[in-house]
């Protein structure tokens, strides 16, 4: 049997960068998954089809190889056949997303790929329904959430960081914008698994987090 940590969570909580950090003191594989539902919004961008165009996201959908491969310890996505990891971080991608994988098909195409994944290697994997629908089972799950202030705060320092302008009211609007999109979808909405331990990171540093993670590991180990 794999050992398997799933960590959900709003957007911008911090839960790639944790669950990242956490899988090499752990020796666990580190799946995103939310890359691979942007992956999928890439393929809907490029073949043109409208957000609003149901019908069009669940026929189109049957057309998209996605696969993960590991290279230097990283996750790659792979979009029939081209690595496209560079290309899922813009504004454009992310509000695609956030409506493809409203979708049912696509749910269902993903979160098997994601059990595939689960069930042969050891992950520490995170997104939204990890939890609740993809590793019901999961020996350790997280709900990772931080105040949305806080959340858009960290936005704009990477922005900032990045030499981008940021508008905090604007970023902060947003957050609480894909929330409710998250937490109010038909399909796997957002929610706190009841065996899953919540985590607020809103007063704490990268470090903290990681080491609550740990923590919450060694505990549950522990407590077989
Ligand atoms: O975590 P992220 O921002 O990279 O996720 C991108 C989008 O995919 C976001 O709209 C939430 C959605 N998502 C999901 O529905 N289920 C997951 N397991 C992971 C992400």
């Amino acid at each position: 049997m794999s050992y398997a940590v799933a960590i959900d969570g709003p957007a911008g909580a911090g839960k790639s960068t944790i669950a990242r950090l956490a899988a090499k003191k752990m020796n666990l594989v580190y799946v995103d998954t939310g890359a691979m539902y942007r992956a999928m919004a890439l393929f809907m961008l490029r073949e043109g089809v409208a957000p609003e165009d149901a019908e069009g996201i669940c026929k189109k959908c049957e057309e998209a190889d996605i696969t993960i491969r590991y290279e230097n310890g990283e996750q790659a996505v792979y979009l029939n056949g081209e690595n496209v990891n560079a290309l899922l971080r813009t504004e454009e991608v992310s509000h695609m997303a956030a409506v493809t994988s409203a979708r049912r098909e696509v749910r269902v195409k993903l979160v098997d790929l994601q059990k595939q994944l689960a069930a042969t290697t050891d992950v520490i994997m995170d997104g939204r329904d990890i939890g609740t629908c993809v590793l019901p089972d999961a020996d350790v799950k997280i709900y990772l959430t931080a105040d949305s202030r806080v959340r858009a705060e960290r936005r704009c320092a990477q922005l900032r960081e990045k030499g981008e302008p940021c508008d905090i009211e604007e970023i902060e609007r947003k957050i609480i914008e894909r929330d409710w999109q998250d937490t109010h979808r038909e399909e796997s909405p957002l929610r706190k698994a009841a065996d899953a331990v919540l985590v607020d990171t809103s007063d704490m540093s990268i470090e903290q987090v990681v080491e609550k993670i740990l923590e919450i590991c060694r505990e549950k180990k522990g407590n077989r």
